[in-house]
């Protein structure tokens, strides 16, 4: 079955490792298509998402192979332009392949990607922003055709920070001709292995983790070997995992100076952390919890990928608290399967107001996206009897084994 059966109330305890990072595995990935030769990416995990990534890379003509974490990827083949629409559909952030195949082919046609719960997630931005380079975009009913001869740099004012936007655009501008200013850029850490990557590579960026990136074309980049860093969401996930069952736990490799947020919310909301040069000791439940409000925003705020499991984490304390998501209209997906639970928690607009009850019951709850998936697997952790999360394909998308990690921290999980 595509579920995960959690039998609830063992403490965590021992250590995890960090996997590498989801969001900056797959902009990197995108960014190989740039490099004519062969790139090695090393801590590059092993999950859903990165398989259908290479699974496009491959569908275009490159070769793809690897070992363990390293991937090395070879584009000499590249060949094809057209994406195959079953990858598209599956991963929306086939997205970010826009400007590294404009940038090296001159022409894509793709499906639009889809929405998906958590929002109708558009690619307008996108569309604008390259419009605006020089891209001719032809748009039909469920595809768009986008063609170019040579980029050129703009200077770009987005009327709200963007991720995705951000990324597409250094990949876009590296090898364009003339200068880009992108502002307000994302600050997130995954633009900054980003951009990482490609100064490594010999692109010329300025302002790398501010909101105002500057790029100057370059002719061409040289092919690297680059290090992934460790995924501050996964890391952020077991630690609200060991504040659900309780106990200790250590989480190895994770990207202490990535999590300055989630740390800080996590203390006052009652586990005690130390920052360690190799990671993160948790405990659990320390102490009193003295803060329950939490917004979520773009980096360095409260992440909104964080969101749900801290609502879990709300939902099993006896604490009331609320949560307020700015980023996504639609990422309170997993209050009705919490409440299957026993929660107490109500949604008005944009924001969940939580009546931690203390005390969750098993139930058979349904994952709908990734975060909300793995928020029910850590809530269950706290919940009396068993529980069954169905579904489990949306959290194999962002989490590499969360059955096989979770049971060696003492947790009684399996597959079901
Ligand atoms: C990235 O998505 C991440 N995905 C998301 O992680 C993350 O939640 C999000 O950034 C915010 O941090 C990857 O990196 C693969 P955005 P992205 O563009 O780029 C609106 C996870 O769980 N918008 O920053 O799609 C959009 O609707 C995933 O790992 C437009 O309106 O997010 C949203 O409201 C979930 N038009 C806001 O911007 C556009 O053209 C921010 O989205 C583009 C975006």
């Amino acid at each position: 079955m595509d579920a995960i059966r959690i039998y609830g109330g063992n403490c965590l305890k021992g250590q995890t490792t960090i996997q590498g990072s989801k969001n900056a595995s797959l902009p990197i990935l995108a960014a190989t298509l740039l490099i004519n030769g062969v790139c090695e990416i090393d801590n590059c995990p092993e999950i859903s998402d990165v398989y259908h990534m290479l699974r496009l890379l491959t569908s275009l003509g490159c070769r793809v192979e690897r070992k363990g974490t390293c991937v090395r990827v070879n584009t000499c083949g590249l060949s094809v332009c057209d994406m195959p629409s079953d990858s598209v559909g599956v991963m929306r952030s086939s997205i970010m392949l826009l400007g590294a195949l404009l940038a090296r082919t001159g022409r894509v046609c793709m499906e639009y990607p889809g929405g998906c719960v958590i929002g109708a997630r558009p690619i307008d931005l996108h569309l604008q922003s390259l419009r605006k380079m020089g891209v001719v975009i032809e748009e039909r009913e469920a595809e768009f055709c986008a063609e170019v001869s040579r980029l050129k740099g703009a200077v770009f004012r987005l009327p709200l920070v963007s991720v995705g936007v951000t990324e597409n655009l250094v990949l876009a501008a590296v090898l364009a001709e003339g200068t880009t200013v992108i502002e307000p850029a994302a600050k997130e850490p995954e633009i900054q292995a980003l951009c990482g990557f490609l100064q490594k590579a010999g692109a010329r960026i300025e302002g790398s983790g501010t909101q105002r990136l500057v790029i100057h074309g370059v002719r061409t980049l040289k092919p690297v070997r680059y290090r992934v860093p460790a995924d501050r969401i996964v890391a952020g996930t077991y630690l609200c995992a060991c504040m659900c069952a309780g106990g200790r736990i250590f989480l190895k490799d994770a990207p202490v100076c990535h999590m300055e947020s989630v740390l800080s919310h996590a203390t006052r909301m009652g586990a005690a952390v130390v920052c360690e040069p190799d990671g993160i000791v948790v405990d659990g439940k320390e102490h009193e919890c003295t803060c329950n409000r939490l917004t979520t925003g773009c980096y360095p705020m409260f992440p909104t990928d964080m969101q749900s499991p801290v609502m879990a984490v709300m939902a099993a304390s006896a604490q009331r608290g609320c949560i307020e998501e700015t980023v996504f209209e639609n990422r309170f997906r997993i209050v009705a399967e919490l409440n299957k639970m026993g929660a107490n928690i109500m949604v008005r607009g944009n924001t969940a107001y939580i009546n931690g009850s203390g005390r969750l019951c098993g139930a058979i709850v349904q994952a709908q996206e990734l975060r909300g998936g793995a928020a029910l697997v850590i809530a269950a952790l706290a919940a009396e009897g068993t529980s069954i999360v169905t579904n489990r394909h949306y959290i194999d998308r962002g989490y590499e084994d969360i059955v096989l990690n979770l049971r060696e921290l003492g947790a009684d999980v399996e597959l079901a």
